[in-house]
């Protein structure tokens, strides 16, 4: 299993959503986050914070092997818009799931 934690503009997080829905995504969690990137936002839309942090979401999503790599590039498609602040996607080995009602382990839980 994989972990993919996209961090991308609020603006997009409805197509985003309904799109890994298109694809069989089931589960998902959705957070609102404030940060930074390694280059300096001039276009920057999100409202700003302290510390020029800005407003951004993080969608993470747990799934098999291979499904990873059609759900990271469905991800990027619609995150685009070419301008700075478009956001970052971190993939990582995710090594167990539990189902918590059911006790049920591993990749059938997704
Ligand atoms: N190295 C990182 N670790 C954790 N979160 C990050 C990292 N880089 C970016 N982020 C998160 O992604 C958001 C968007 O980053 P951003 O797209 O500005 O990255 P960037 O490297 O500056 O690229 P760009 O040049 O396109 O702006 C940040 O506000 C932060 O929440
Ligand atoms: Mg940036």
């Amino acid at each position: 299993m994989k972990k993919i934690e996209a961090i991308i503009r609020p603006l997009k997080l409805d197509e985003v959503k309904i799109a890994l829905g298109e694809i069989g995504v089931t589960g998902m969690s959705v957070s609102d986050v404030r940060g930074v990137g390694s280059s300096p936002d001039p276009y920057a839309t999100g409202r700003k914070t302290a510390g020029d942090l800005v407003i951004r979401t993080r969608v993470e999503v747990v799934a098999r092997d291979e499904d990873a790599d059609e759900i990271v590039a469905l991800i990027e498609t619609i995150a685009r818009t070419g301008e700075p602040g478009d956001g970052k996607i971190f993939v990582m080995p995710m090594v167990d799931a539990i189902r918590v009602r059911t006790e049920e382990r591993g990749e059938d839980v997704l």
